[in-house]
């Protein structure tokens, strides 16, 4: 890659392993388990290209009404990626983050992701957010919910603090793949100066570098944060 300006914080939304499964007359459960590789090799690549945070979209509130049969095997998929001693991730000293209401998820998948969240807690060589039963609608009321209860008001920073992402900075880049231009209920309040760039690749086949080039718009993109640009 030419020198670029990095991303420190990139979130993905992870969409098109349904469709990039049928077009090869797979069942949707195979697009998931590619899915899943995909996500660690781009993630990986990510922090190897000196990306601080990635935040992934794993499974959304909205997600946990699709048919059981779909969604025992993401659960599946979360429960082996959890249970699993070593992955390329942790092996590259990055720290592991879920956000989001674990209270869905059986007791032995929970006690995986909090022993994972205990095991790497110390690592600093990166962030790695996972995102499962995440909806950012629900987050803002609940961080509403919690700021009325405390009979305080807010303003930005202590507001952000009550989100589930409290303490992150936002996203710098938002990638989502599979077609689709929208955002599907993910971080609507941190995204307010991100960047997002689509792509018309399926989850599973999008590439490392297909992630340089996401990374190379955005490098070429102004960001004024509703400010103008400065005069030379
Ligand atoms: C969207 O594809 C993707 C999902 C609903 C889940 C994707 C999740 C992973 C790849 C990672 C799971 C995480 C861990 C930690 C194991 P889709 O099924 O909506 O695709 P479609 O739009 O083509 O139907």
């Amino acid at each position: 890659m030419r020198r670029i300006k990095l991303p420190a914080h990139i979130a993905l939304i992870m969409d098109g392993n349904g469709r990039w499964a049928k077009r090869r007359f797979r069942p949707r459960s195979y697009g998931h388990r590619m899915g899943v590789q995909n996500m660690v090799r781009i993630c990986s690549h990510a922090f190897r290209l000196g990306v601080r945070i990635v935040t992934v979209y794993a499974l959304s509130t909205e997600n946990l009404f699709r048919p059981k049969e779909e969604l025992d095997t993401l659960f599946d998929l979360i429960r082996t990626y959890f249970s699993k001693k070593k992955d390329k991730l942790l092996e590259m000293g990055v720290k592991i983050n879920v956000i989001g209401d674990l209270s869905v998820f059986p007791a032995d998948i929970r006690e995986n992701i909090l022993r994972v969240m205990d095991e790497t807690r110390s690592l600093t060589d990166g962030l790695f957010n996972i995102c499962l039963d995440y909806g950012s609608r629900q987050e803002i009321v609940r961080a509403v919910n919690a700021a009325v209860a405390q009979g305080r008001f807010v303003d930005e920073a202590s507001f952000s603090a009550l989100l589930q992402t409290g303490g992150l900075p936002d996203p710098d880049l938002i990638i989502r793949t599979g077609g689709e231009v929208r955002l599907s209920n993910f971080l609507l309040y941190q995204a307010a100066y991100s960047e997002l760039y689509f792509s018309n690749k399926m989850w599973p086949e999008f590439s490392k570098r297909d992630l340089e080039k996401a990374i190379e718009n955005y490098s070429a993109r102004d960001r004024r944060f509703g400010n103008v640009e400065e005069e030379d």
